[in-house]
């Protein structure tokens, strides 16, 4: 397709840009090298600025006095924000979650659930974790090492761990997956249509919240050792959480929480599958597990975009951004910017440094960071010890969606390993 001023800044919106990669990567090239600081007006959406390059990215984040995480957060045509607005009356995001929260509000809202998200309390989860990738391993194996990873493994198995560590129980997972499929995969023809966006994501929001309502009063009965427990418990200023924010908490787990690690999970696969080489290299020495992981982030990037807004005049590059207007960063883009990465578009699996943007940056740098690296440590290995020749075994195919982006059926066939 020719990118050129007539379209780009649609494409730059368009969910289905972000389901071909050799697009996505070749707009947001030109973006980096043509206008990497780019006034973005597109057909059905508020002007804004695009961000494409790394340092600029950080440079936003690092200044949170500055751009605010609030009132954007995500890409949303009009009619989807009139859709919400419809229910919501006038706001324009149907929840309060940490990633629409700034300053002090959004610090004591982030500590709520940080502990138990840090190294000590995870290290007393890593047998856990292990044994639910086993788990899903042995389901593999028992398909005869024939199946859609997707289905089999990535999506399922960090579902059943963040779904572990809030304490929910087992058979209710396929109903939160759907719910979360509703939300963030709107877009994709599979799932929904441009048209109902906003509407299909009100009806998923209240039917999380109908569910993590019951919970909540549940847990404040009768309080366990669960993440459940604690934001059903927790107090921000001596006072409860209101009804919103702790609704919005649950929820923003329920999501963040397995979708982007199943996405880099199954990416990191197929791009180790399509670079045989870096393959045989990990697997001829596993010690460089850790470094592979971080660039499967970096190649990944499963969330596209997270907004700021800026609460006075800026100048960025040759640019005066003005007070009020909204700028998207696009971390996939600032993780292929070549004058941070050598050789930004090959998957090396010994990158180092690697300062990539995957988890974001500054104070609302992903919660989840050391969980999501334990989680593809454990799968990896598991499933490198038990397979050989994994191969693909069909064409893969991609969610069509501008936020949160990824593999959505990844055929693979693969030989157990003879000891
Ligand atoms: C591969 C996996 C993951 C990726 C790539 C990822 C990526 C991100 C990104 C880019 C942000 C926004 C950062 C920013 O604004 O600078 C974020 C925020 C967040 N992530 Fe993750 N995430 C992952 C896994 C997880 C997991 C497993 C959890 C929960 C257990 C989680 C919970 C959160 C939360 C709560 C926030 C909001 C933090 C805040 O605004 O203070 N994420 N994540």
């Amino acid at each position: 397709m020719k990118i050129d001023d007539t379209n780009i800044d649609d494409l730059i919106c368009s969910p289905d840009t972000y389901a071909n990669a050799r697009l996505y990567h070749e707009l947001f090239d030109k973006l980096r090298h043509e206008a990497p600081v780019h006034w973005t007006t597109p057909t059905n959406y508020e002007p804004f600025w695009t961000i494409s390059k790394h340092n600029d990215i950080r440079e936003i984040e690092r200044q949170n006095d500055r751009f605010l995480n609030a009132p954007r957060s995500i890409l949303q045509t009009y009619k989807e924000e009139e859709q919400i607005m419809e229910v919501t009356g006038s706001r324009k995001i149907p929840f309060e979650s940490l990633v629409n929260m700034d300053g002090m509000h959004h610090r004591a809202h982030r500590g709520i659930a940080q502990p138990w998200l840090m190294p000590a309390k995870l290290k007393k989860l890593e047998l856990d974790i292990t044994n639910i990738a086993k788990e899903f391993v042995d389901r593999l194996e028992s398909a005869g090492g024939n199946a859609d990873f997707c289905q089999v493994v990535s999506t399922p198995y960090p579902l059943r761990v963040i779904m572990t560590i809030l304490g929910i129980p087992q058979e209710d997972e396929e109903l939160l997956l759907k719910y979360s499929r509703m939300l963030a995969y709107t877009t994709d023809p599979d799932i929904g249509s441009e048209e109902e966006i906003g509407a299909t994501k009100i009806e998923a929001f209240q039917r999380f919240f109908e569910y993590f309502r019951v919970l909540a009063a549940e847990r404040r009965k009768n309080p366990r050792d669960d993440l459940a427990s604690i934001i059903a418990n927790a107090q921000v200023d001596g006072e409860a959480m209101t009804e919103l924010a702790a609704m919005s908490y649950y929820v923003i787990f329920a999501i963040a929480g397995h979708d982007t690690t199943s996405m880099s999970s199954a990416g990191g696969l197929h791009a180790l599958l399509e670079a045989p080489e870096q393959m045989a290299k990990l697997r001829a020495d596993p010690a460089l597990l850790p470094t592979a992981i971080d660039e499967v982030f970096r190649w990944v990037s499963p969330i596209k975009h997270f907004f700021r807004t800026a609460v006075e005049d800026y100048r960025l590059r040759d640019q005066l951004i003005r007070a009020g207007d909204s700028l998207l960063m696009a971390f996939p883009s600032g993780n292929r910017d070549e004058e941070v990465f050598e050789s930004p578009h090959s998957f090396k699996i010994d990158r180092s440094p690697n300062q990539h943007l995957g988890f974001g940056s500054g104070v609302h740098t992903c919660l989840g960071v050391h969980l999501a690296k334990m989680e593809l440590r454990a799968l990896y290995s598991e499933l490198f010890a038990r397979f050989d020749n994994i191969e693909l075994a069909g064409n893969p195919a991609f969610y069509v969606s501008n936020t949160v982006q990824g593999l959505k059926h990844l055929p693979i066939s693969c030989n157990i390993r003879r000891a």
